[in-house]
């Protein structure tokens, strides 16, 4: 069974706003999804359906094959989603808000108090576990708001710029977190504009941009779709004259290559023209450099294809 699957999945506002564009993926359980594409591309939408907050203007989607529209309540037994605006209830101490949205789960109290305890501890608030939330601070509430997606043990995790509001500490605390989560089994669907801490805990990507998702699969898978180029970086005295090259810095070049079965070459060309090497490494393009040229390429495709 897959996680999530949906199948021409739209979703027009009233007023005739496209949010969601005819989007179809599968996302395999115990992924790491980044959900990634700028502000106003469809991204917190589409959460939206895929926890029947919203109902689809057409197409369809189905987590762990349950439709969201038409079961919201047994889809939300094996989901937790953080949005935007999680809502909780600021006159409730920190402890009694996840005891309370962990009793709407059916479970005892006993149990929630132990879990609440446990979560609470793991995202650096059990001091302020018997505060009231009108005292928590943004990132507090933020943290809050993952322990309580956290309560049920979801199989699913939805989580909406998890880390927007965090300062570094707490925002690399929560991506352990989310790692740890995911090598337990639990399927994460993330939309975040934090590219390098995406690359670092994400398994599988979607890029969306205007309502439509225009590339998915591996960072290779990626990779591929900009440039099926090597980049080495080179540190050497000097090189010959007819290489290609951009020039990074004194004694420091680019190069492009066709695959790494050319690095040997490149390096005995080098060393055959009198050069010195300090250095050699082929670099890999980061998800940061994918995803804005990714992005660029697709903005430039949709405003050919608008002409
Ligand atoms: N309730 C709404 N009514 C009308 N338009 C909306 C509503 N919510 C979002 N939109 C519009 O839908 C588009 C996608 O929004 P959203 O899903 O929030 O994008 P993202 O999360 O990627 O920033 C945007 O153009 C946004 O202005
Ligand atoms: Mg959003």
């Amino acid at each position: 069974m897959k996680a999530v699957e949906t199948e021409g999945l739209s979703k027009i506002y009233t007023g005739g706003n496209k949010a969601v564009d005819n989007i179809s993926f599968c996302l395999e359980q115990g992924e790491v999804f980044g959900f990634l594409g700028p502000n106003g591309a469809g991204k917190t939408t589409t959460i939206k359906l895929l926890n029947g907050m919203l109902a689809p203007s057409g197409g369809s989607c189905r987590v762990f094959d349950i439709d969201p529209a038409q079961n919201p309540e047994k889809l939300h037994q094996m989901s937790g989603v953080i949005t935007e605006h999680a809502q909780m209830y600021d006159h409730l101490s920190g402890m009694d808000n996840l005891i309370f949205y962990g009793t709407l789960f059916g479970r005892n109290k006993a149990d929630c108090e132990k879990r609440a305890t446990a979560l609470l501890e793991r995202l650096d608030l059990a001091d302020a576990k018997q505060r009231k939330l009108s005292a928590y601070s943004t990132g507090m509430r933020q943290r809050l708001s993952l322990a309580r997606a956290m309560m049920h043990s979801p199989k699913i995790l939805f989580l909406d710029e998890p880390t927007s509001g965090l300062d570094p500490e707490s925002a690399q605390n929560v991506n352990t977190l989310i790692q740890e989560l995911a090598s337990d089994g639990t399927t994460i669907f993330l939309c975040t504009h934090q590219l390098r801490y995406a690359q670092e805990i994400c398994t599988t990507y979607g890029l969306m941009n205007q309502g439509n998702l225009f590339a998915t699969g591996n960072i290779e898978k990626l990779r591929s779709m900009v440039s099926d180029k090597v980049k080495v970086r080179v540190k050497a005295s000097c090189i010959p004259e007819d290489m290609e090259c951009e020039k990074i810095g004194e004694h420091t070049y680019d190069i492009s290559v066709n695959s790494e079965e050319e690095i040997p070459l490149l390096v005995r060309r080098i060393v055959g023209a009198g050069g010195d090497l300090y250095q050699v490494s082929a670099e890999q393009l980061s998800l940061e450099e994918i995803y804005f040229s990714l992005i660029d390429k697709n903005h430039a495709e949709t405003e050919c294809g608008n002409l």
